[in-house]
């Protein structure tokens, strides 16, 4: 079989050429002449092959008449040019197979638009629709990306762990790790009639919040390095921003201080988005019909343009003067909430904004204090629509500095004695950031709601499958 993205890429190739398909109908239509109109996709891509099917023949008739919205099948037939609309190409089958039939009575998805809502409840079967379809290829690609453009830039991938001791945001937003206790009765009280203990692991361990502080011990050993993996908060809240399971790209480089941290970070989302606009066309216009009319227009915007640079004491002076009613006040101090940071990107600068040098009591432990000791050299980068999407510093690399840091934030430092070593042998600047996936996702594609770009959202309350 041929994925139907191949034959619409060279459909000259294929014309007069018979070819096998396998996929699941959208639609069937039947005209009054004897002949089925079938649009099967397969996922490769948005586009659905028309299948026309001849009923006067038996052997088609018999299998035609029971194609629904939904089915398997695999169609065996010439490529032929199409004289009807909406394709340039069909494929007149010789042959179709049904393979699993799909109940029209009850099959969920059928012929029109479903809320996204509504999506959510058939986790199972929303990629096969043509928006889910196109956020899982974009997804793909912009995960290739994302390899692609540290390769090349000279980084080795490694692998952070998923079960640690340390808390590396401190915000203690964090899962804790149990274990089954085998010898211990049923405990029918218990949501799954199991008993826990903790007692595996020497001291507690958590799911990872980020990969950061293990990527820095291999920044100082490798140079540039970057983690791409799972990452997990305990975030009780409900937003269209946060998951409790998400992805997060985290590069970390010695000898990197933050202007540097702040070109890479730059680079790195205009060649990903780059990757998208190149090679996801098909895809990224069905977002800017449906779903985001200014979408192409942000996109582009990135990729051209410098990012606006401010600091954040900049940043709370533009949005105290900007007249507009905030529902939280900006206060030097407090952070930057999600209307602050659409206000800045979206009225203010019209492109992506880096907010550097946040109040030292916001920030976590391990950013590099500045000299007027009252910020730290971090950066956040903001997008129009979706805020935050890049958080990352300059790390602190002054043994004396940062152990007085873990005592004003109280990380105890007999925890960290690995983290502290890294500054008593062979330590030097370095710096990383970290950029959430999705949140990169939505930029891409548009959408309002974070649920709609993970194949699998995890939020409180929701681990189906
Ligand atoms: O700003 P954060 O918390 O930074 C860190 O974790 C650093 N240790 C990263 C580093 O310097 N290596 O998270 C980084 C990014 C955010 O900007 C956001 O894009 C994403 O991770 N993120 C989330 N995405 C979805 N759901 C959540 N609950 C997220 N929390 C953070
Ligand atoms: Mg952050």
């Amino acid at each position: 079989a041929i994925r139907i993205d191949q034959i619409f890429k060279n459909e000259t190739a294929h014309l007069e050429k018979e070819v096998t398909i396998q996929g699941w109908v959208r639609t069937r239509r039947d005209s009054k002449a004897g002949i089925s109109f079938i649009e099967v996709n397969d996922g490769s891509c948005l586009r659905n092959l028309q299948v026309i099917a001849d009923r006067s023949r038996p052997e088609l008739e018999s299998v035609v008449e029971r194609l629904a919205t939904g089915c398997a099948v695999q169609v065996q037939g010439v490529v032929q040019a199409s004289p009807g609309k909406g394709q340039s190409i069909e494929v007149h089958a010789e042959r179709i197979d049904l393979f699993g039939w799909a109940d029209p009575a009850v099959y969920p998805l059928q012929k029109k638009r479903h809320s996204f809502e509504f999506l959510r409840t058939i986790g199972h079967l929303r990629p096969r629709t043509n928006t889910l379809g196109a956020v899982a290829r974009i997804r793909n690609r912009l995960s290739f990306a994302v390899h692609q453009f540290f390769q090349k830039e000279g980084f080795f991938y490694v692998h952070t762990p998923i079960i640690t001791s340390s808390d590396c945001e401190g915000a203690g937003e964090v899962f804790r790790v149990t274990t089954l206790d085998p010898a211990a009765p049923p405990a029918p009280g218990n949501p799954d009639g199991n008993v826990y203990s903790q007692d595996f692991f020497e001291k507690p361990a958590y799911l990872t919040v980020s990969g950061q502080l293990q990527a820095e011990i291999y920044a100082l050993a490798l140079g540039k390095v970057y983690t791409f993996g799972p990452t997990f908060r305990a975030e009780n809240s409900n937003t269209s921003r946060h998951l409790a399971e998400f992805w997060m790209i985290e590069p970390e480089m010695a000898f990197y201080d933050l202007q540097d941290n702040l070109e890479l970070a730059q680079s790195f989302i205009k060649y990903v988005i780059s990757a998208v606009l190149d090679d996801c066309q098909e895809d990224l216009n069905l977002f800017a019909r449906f779903v985001e009319p200014t979408l192409m227009e942000t996109l582009e915007t990135l990729v051209r343009e410098t990012f606006q640079v401010i600091t954040y004491t900049e940043a709370v002076e533009i949005l105290k003067k900007s007249g507009e009613s905030f529902d939280y006040p900006v206060e030097w101090g407090t952070d930057l909430q999600s209307e602050h940071e659409r206000y800045l990107t979206e009225k203010k600068f019209r492109k992506p904004v880096a907010i550097i040098d946040f109040p030292r009591a916001i920030k976590p432990f391990y950013m590099r204090v500045n000299d007027d000791e009252k910020t730290v050299a971090a950066v956040d980068v903001l997008v129009p629509r979706v805020g935050e999407i890049i958080g990352g510093s300059q790390r602190e690399e002054r043994l004396d500095v940062l152990l007085k840091q873990m005592e004003i934030k109280a990380v105890p430092a007999e925890e960290y004695q690995w983290y502290v070593d890294l500054r008593r042998f062979g330590s030097a600047p370095h710096s990383g950031f970290g950029l959430g996936l999705e949140r990169l996702v939505q930029f891409t594609t548009g959408l309002g709601n974070i649920r709609e770009v993970i194949p699998f959202p995890r939020t409180p309350g929701h681990a189906d499958f």
